[in-house]
């Protein structure tokens, strides 16, 4: 099937059936978006925004790149966030990691992948702020997993820290930057307890947060 039709096929299935259960369905959407959610995620196939918060098209403003990354200076992530915030004025910006990510796997353990390998430093940049911490975690699994938790609380500091969101907290907007992260093993969501309203005590939050993400990972 070189023209993927199988594809398409299951489009029109999906169209149609969207249609069965809701005959205004694709019509109320053409108009315009209202989104309350912007969500920050990974790319990988597995972690299928909507789909995880049972959220249908129209609900959900989405950026995925891989090991879900905050960078500064990344314009297009930074145009999502704008348009998310000062545009569609979404209340709620969720950046989401999951455990068995590739990319911070790859991170922790320095595997070569190719180009991909300069994106992933800024993961390898929250391991090195973690050494100590991570280092003292036993096991092949819970560093990464506790890598993969610390990844989500920095970018999510991140966030928090571009103009966009310190600018809309000046205004007085509702905004609340949430972590997040998904077990792919029970297809279960757990809030990794930063949520932030205001430009007040972010650091604080933050720093609770990786001392929790610590704690839960450390022999019992
Ligand atoms: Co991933």
């Amino acid at each position: 099937m070189d023209d993927l039709s199988d594809l398409l096929a299951k489009n029109r299935a999906w169209a149609a059936g969207m249609v069965r259960a809701r005959p205004d369905f694709f019509a109320s959407l053409v108009a315009q978006q209202s989104p309350r959610y912007l969500w920050i995620g990974c790319s990988d196939s597995r972690v299928p925004a909507n789909e995880i918060v049972n959220l249908p098209p129209g609900q959900l403003f989405v950026h995925r790149n891989v090991a879900n990354v905050v960078v500064h200076t990344d314009l297009n992530c930074l145009s999502v966030l704008q348009y998310a915030v000062d545009v569609l004025r979404v209340e709620h910006i969720i950046v989401c990691g999951h455990y068995g990510c590739g990319g911070v796997q790859a991170a922790w353990r320095g595997q070569p992948v190719g180009l991909v390998d300069n994106w992933l430093r800024h993961v390898q940049d929250v391991a090195a702020r973690y050494r100590g911490a991570l280092d003292g975690l036993a096991g092949d699994h819970e560093p990464v997993d506790c890598l993969s938790e610390l990844n989500v609380l920095e970018q999510a500091m991140h966030v928090c820290r571009t103009t966009i969101v310190q600018d809309a907290w000046r205004r007085g907007q509702h905004l609340i930057v949430h972590g997040w992260i998904y077990d792919l093993h029970d297809g279960l969501l757990r809030d990794l307890g930063i949520t932030v309203n205001g430009a007040d005590g972010i650091e604080a939050k933050h720093a609770a947060a990786v001392e929790g993400s610590v704690r839960r990972h450390r022999p019992s």
